[in-house]
């Protein structure tokens, strides 16, 4: 999979890429990340890439012309699945969307700023809108690196069984049970004998059961969805 990232801080998403989960996908090829600057392709002398907004003071506005042109260009190398706008106003993101979304080959993931981009953009590029929840941040640059983190991990091959992304929580519409590690009694605080029994099929009822109790307790709304 192919993910190129559209942005005027391509050095926000130093941090986030260069470690861990995401860090060993790209080394092992399973996943091309591609931080382009916006900035580069700005047609002006103060490599401006952003303008008054018409009609009312909103404050500034995303220019067309610099991201028209970078998209055009990387839409005549390769063909893209997606060309997704990372924006307040988009769809609400969640497991499903991020399950979708790794089965792609080339994705293309825009950030703004400001008040905004201009909407001729919307209208002519992009096929998609996402929101990563009801507030707003500064930019769309947090977002996308939380996007590429969440379908990074569903790539095949980029976490190993015992980590595997099937038992995340939400993947089967389910809150994770809840888990523990050594020492089976830390300071008269002790594992649920039921989980050092041995017994794997009541083990695992076990867990599902509290995966319900979890779920129906805290994401009532995840039992109701289809
Ligand atoms: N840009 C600003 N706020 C955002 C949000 N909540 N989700 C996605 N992109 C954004």
């Amino acid at each position: 999979m192919r993910i190129d990232i559209l942005t005027i801080f391509p050095e926000m998403f130093d941090g986030p890429f260069s470690h861990s989960i995401i860090k060993r996908a790209q080394e092992k090829g399973l996943v091309e990340l591609h931080l382009h600057d916006i900035r580069n392709y700005a047609q002006n002398k103060h490599r401006r890439v952003d303008d008054y907004a018409y009609g009312h003071g909103a404050g500034m506005v995303m220019m067309i012309q610099p991201i028209a042109d970078l998209i055009d260009k990387l839409k005549a190398e390769r063909t893209y699945d997606e060309i997704i706008f990372l924006t307040p106003d988009g769809m609400v993101y969640d497991q499903r969307e991020a399950n979708r979304l790794s089965t792609l080959g080339n994705i293309i993931l825009l950030c703004g700023h400001y008040k905004g981009i201009d909407e001729r953009l919307r209208e002519h590029y992009i096929t998609r809108e996402i929101s990563i929840g009801d507030y707003v941040l500064s930019g769309g640059e947090l977002a996308a690196a939380v996007l590429a983190d969440s379908i990074v991990r569903l790539i095949p091959g980029v976490l190993g069984d015992e980590t595997s992304a099937l038992s995340d929580s939400f993947q089967d519409g389910l809150l994770s049970p809840p888990v523990y590690t050594r020492p089976a009694d830390y300071k008269g605080w002790k594992v649920p004998d039921i989980l050092l029994s041995g017994h794997e099929a009541e083990i695992n009822k076990w867990l599902m059961e509290k995966a319900e109790e979890r779920t129906r307790q805290r994401r009532p709304d995840l039992l109701e969805e289809d």
